[in-house]
């Protein structure tokens, strides 16, 4: 039996620097936190390096675009079949299985020492239209002889399958698919069941969007992972897609990865992008960078967050200008294969400025004055645990002529660049959801951190 072709080599990985990123596309320049080594290591590697993947997803027309398969092969560790192993294309006629185009896909991540999670097997979208028509009595076989065929043509090659996706509604309730009407609740854990019977090893998960904060459809997901591990129902995952807005990112992001952790299932964020208004501006290429950021920070947080998934990389390939018209230019690379201020704060959230795992609590910045040559911010910190924390250190990397001459409610610690502030002990316990704040005056420009991160007890990144 083939099995995915084991993790490439790392590299090392080094501290932050500062530089200035040259926006193409006639936008001017912002400054931007990046890595150092930003040119040599990898997102993959970068990831690779905290236990995790980083990965994209791909669809086959694209795959003859030289430019954008030599990013593809080489800059992640981790690759999803962005169509190609839909309903649609694999079973079109009922009883007649065509793996073809997935193979190439398939075929060619392997060729690159790339995962491939395989993407989906129920799903009420991209579903042929024969399958509306199976009487109600049959379709539960139906759908069993499906995920049993594909999953078994596919065994050892893939890490994941999302075997249901978006079965859910915004208010919770489950959405009126086919398979809902037909089959009734049950369908999903019996779509898990049959993929379990037919490959034990690749892992099994529920995906869906919006559900990346908490809200009544997360809950919903919620309340069915945990019934269905009470009742031995075998799912490995969640898959939170993440299709997200610039400056909407949920801020219960973490606490949400940590709850479902915490039920004893994997997460991955499995289709992100960050979409903003067209036209793109400076402005917005900085807001959509620090929000990669913390998306990237919220799942290095929790150390069942097992990876992150670009719904492909460029926007030259992007979905989503066809289905938001008036937005787009949601990747972290540009049409022309640019890499934008995102692809250096994922970079630099990826490197030593994550978190610990398992950080169990948040730090969010919120600058308070400013004037001619420094500053002064607030930083919040809370509690996002299930559990009463002990003792907190918050961490951040300073930009290129920033320091840090004051710090109030906690205490500084400083080394170069990299700046711990801890707290005070009279504010080091925070009940579950409880929170606190420190303040700093600081010299320089009022730059907001990208990497800012937050570890309860003793954490172990300290300043060397
Ligand atoms: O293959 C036909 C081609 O023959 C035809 O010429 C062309 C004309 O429009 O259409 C092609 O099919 C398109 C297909 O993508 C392949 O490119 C469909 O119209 C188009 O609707 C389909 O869109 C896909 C979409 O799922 C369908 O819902 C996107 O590429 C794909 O990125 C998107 O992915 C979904 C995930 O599976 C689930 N989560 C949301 C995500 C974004 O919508």
């Amino acid at each position: 039996m083939f099995r995915h072709p084991p993790p490439r080599g790392r590299r090392t990985v080094g501290l932050l620097a500062t530089a200035l990123v040259t926006l193409s596309a006639g936008l001017t320049a912002v400054a931007s936190t990046h890595p150092a080594h930003a040119d040599t290591a990898t997102l993959g590697e970068l990831a690779e390096a905290k236990g995790r993947y980083f990965g994209s997803a791909t669809d086959n027309p694209e795959l003859s675009d030289t430019r954008y398969t030599r990013i593809l092969g080489s800059e992640f560790g981790q690759i999803t079949v962005g169509n190609t192993m839909k309903w649609q294309y694999t079973e079109p006629s009922r009883g007649r299985f065509d793996y073809t185009a997935a193979e190439e896909v398939v075929d060619l991540a392997e060729s690159n020492g790339q995962s491939v999670r395989g993407h989906t097997l129920v799903w009420h979208n991209q579903l042929p239209s024969w399958v509306d028509d199976v009487p109600a009595g049959e379709l539960l076989g139906v759908m069993r002889n499906h995920i049993t065929h594909e999953v078994d043509h596919f065994e050892g090659r893939l890490i994941h399958w999302d075997v249901v996706n978006e079965a859910f509604e915004e208010d919770g309730s489950r959405r009126r698919s086919v398979f809902q009407q037909k089959i009734g609740d049950s369908y999903i854990a019996e779509a898990f069941k049959a993929a379990r019977a037919a490959d034990p090893d690749a892992k099994l998960y529920y995906n869906d969007y919006n559900i990346e904060g908490i809200g009544p459809k997360s809950d919903a997901v919620y309340e069915m992972v945990k019934s269905f591990k009470a009742q031995g129902v075998p799912i490995d995952g969640v898959g939170m897609q993440a299709h997200l807005i610039a400056g909407q990112v949920p801020a219960s992001l973490r606490q949400n990865i940590r709850r479902f952790a915490d039920l004893g299932v994997d997460v991955a964020l499995t289709e992100l992008d960050i979409r903003m208004t067209l036209p793109r501006t400076a402005a917005k290429d900085a807001r959509q960078a620090t929000d990669y950021g913390a998306v990237v920070e919220a799942c290095l947080a929790v150390s069942r967050c097992v990876g992150i998934t670009l719904w492909d990389y460029t926007d030259k390939y992007s979905w989503v200008p066809s289905v938001f018209p008036g937005q787009g230019a949601a990747l972290p690379w540009d049409e022309n294969f640019a890499k934008k201020p995102a692809y250096h704060a994922i970079a630099a959230a990826l490197d030593d400025g994550s978190p610990t795992p398992g950080g169990n609590c948040t730090a969010t910045h919120r600058v308070t004055s400013r004037w001619q040559g420094g500053f002064t911010a607030e930083v919040t910190v809370e509690n996002d645990h299930t559990a009463p924390i002990t003792g907190w250190a918050v961490t951040w990397t300073l930009s290129d002529g920033q320091s840090v001459d004051h710090v109030w409610n906690g205490a500084l610690t400083a080394d170069g660049q990299n700046v711990t502030v801890r707290d005070a002990g009279y504010n080091g316990t925070l009940g579950v959801g409880g929170s606190t704040t420190f303040g700093f005056r600081g010299q320089g420009a009022a730059d907001v951190p990208t990497d800012m991160a937050c570890a309860s007890g003793q954490p172990s990144r300290t300043p060397a």
